[in-house]
């Protein structure tokens, strides 16, 4: 039996919303035979229709996003403009009026989701955002059901493109700066004009919080996570970190420690080089995850780019045309996400690396070690290398310390005048 065409409308045809249009007509005898439904575009709602219009003529434009929200035929919106207005409101307005959301934006979602869940819920509708993380990677529903028999205890996660894949030619490319790696990345087309929200870890702890959400039901906005970027870190940091054996990756954690208390985090982290995180290169995105059942797993993919995440965006537009017409699924909604307590980062224990400019002078080893001596941060790995004939670069791993003793040693190693610049600091190892 052939159940009704689902209709839908979309904000936004860019990157994202032109790759949903063209899966959709790749696809649509497949879809059309695995739902039993046919899949349709009804109107998509764009800033300037008369440009878009010369490349694709045939296509539903519409100038106002009302000729969607007030057209009770389409049942499901697509919103894939991105930025949090109007973007915010649009989902707002189709939520009200019934209508199922299926989303991309991590940033609305970053900052708005518990509101958003919350008019879903009042409306008996539902919010489907299997695109917003991880691009084509499935990892909201394999939080949602995959792995849903299980406690997740931790995961790691890699989940920003561009920087992974800045990090990955700075490893490749002995002594090629962030800059450069940067320029040569945004005329490839994998690194946005405005890289900020990527290169501040901004981008990635959005995500983190959708993924504490959906792993352990936890209600968290970005100012609850510690989130760093990778601006400061140098080819140098790279070169030494594989001297050590790792690979420096910007990484999500989040970890449970008991019922109400986690761990939730993002910055620059040295992966040991066995981990499969390490091998994980380019543009590439992963997760990996620890389960009370499943054990270790990982899931591995593209995490931007037009058919990815449109491939995402669909097997949402699948779910609901499974669904049928009744409210929303019990499955994906889920509004009873607990405020918990994030550790502060200063209450976390971590090994370090350090790297040093220091005036190489008698004696300047001593006053070192003793700051480390004095905030009992013991050392485990030591290297200095002569810069000039006067200054020397000192790189340091330690044991693992209270981050707030590493703070304390951090502000008075930058009060010796025998120390010139604390070039780095960067956190090592998953645990
Ligand atoms: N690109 C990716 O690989 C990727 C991956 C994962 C998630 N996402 C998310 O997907 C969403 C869309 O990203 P995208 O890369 O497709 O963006 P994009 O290429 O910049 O496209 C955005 C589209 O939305 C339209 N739009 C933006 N603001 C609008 C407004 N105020 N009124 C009407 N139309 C407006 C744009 O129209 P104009 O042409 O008129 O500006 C354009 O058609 C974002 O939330 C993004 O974070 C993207």
């Amino acid at each position: 039996m052939s159940l009704p065409m689902l209709r839908i409308g979309l904000f936004g045809f860019g990157t994202v919303g032109q790759g949903v249009w063209k899966i959709l007509q790749s696809q649509s005898q497949s879809l059309q035979n695995r739902t039993s439904r046919e899949i349709q575009i009804e109107a998509i709602y764009v800033r300037d229709v008369g440009r878009y219009k010369i490349q694709y003529p045939e296509l539903p434009f519409v100038n106002s996003p009302d000729a969607i929200l007030n057209n009770p035929d389409i049942g499901v919106v697509v919103e894939v403009m991105g930025g949090e207005n109007p973007a915010k409101e649009l989902v707002i307005q189709s939520l009200r009026k019934g209508k199922r959301v299926v989303t991309a934006n991590k940033e609305l979602l970053g900052k708005h989701k518990s509101e958003l869940f919350h008019e879903a819920s009042l409306h008996h509708s539902d919010i489907y955002f299997e695109a917003a993380v991880g691009g084509g990677i499935p990892i909201i529903r394999s939080f949602k059901v995959g792995f849903s028999a299980n406690s997740i205890q931790s995961f790691f996660g890699i989940l920003n493109g561009t920087t992974n894949y800045i990090l990955t030619k700075m490893s490749e490319t002995e002594g090629q700066s962030l800059a450069s790696v940067l320029s040569e990345a945004q005329s490839l087309g994998f690194a946005e004009a405005d890289p900020t929200m990527d290169i501040s870890g901004a981008d990635v702890a959005y995500k983190l919080t959708i993924l504490a959400a959906v792993a352990f039901k936890i209600d968290v906005g970005i100012s609850d996570i510690h989130f760093e970027g990778i601006e400061s870190i140098d080819s140098d940091d790279i070169a030494y970190a594989r001297q050590f054996g790792y690979e420096i990756k910007l990484l999500a954690m989040g970890k449970q420690l008991d019922a109400n208390s986690f761990v939730l985090k993002v910055h620059p982290t040295m992966v040991p080089i066995h981990h499969p995180l390490a091998s994980v290169r380019d543009e590439f995105n992963a997760v990996f995850l620890t389960g009370d059942s499943v054990g270790e797993a990982m899931l591995y993919g593209k995490g931007a780019g037009s058919l990815p995440t449109a491939s995402a965006v669909i097997s949402d537009l699948i779910d609901i045309a499974f669904e049928g017409q009744g409210p929303g699924s019990a499955r994906n909604l889920e509004t009873n996400y607990r405020k918990v307590a994030v550790e502060k980062i200063e209450d976390q224990e971590t090994r370090f690396y350090l790297r040093l400019n220091i005036q190489d002078i008698f004696g300047v080893l001593e006053k070192i070690a003793a700051v480390f001596g004095t905030n009992h941060i013991s050392l485990a790995n030591l290297i200095q290398k002569e810069r000039d004939e006067s200054t020397a670069q000192l790189v340091i791993v330690t044991h693992k310390v209270p981050e707030k003793n590493m703070q304390n040693a951090i502000v008075q190693l930058k009060q010796l005048v025998e120390v010139l610049s604390v070039q780095s600091v960067i956190r090592v190892g998953l645990d």
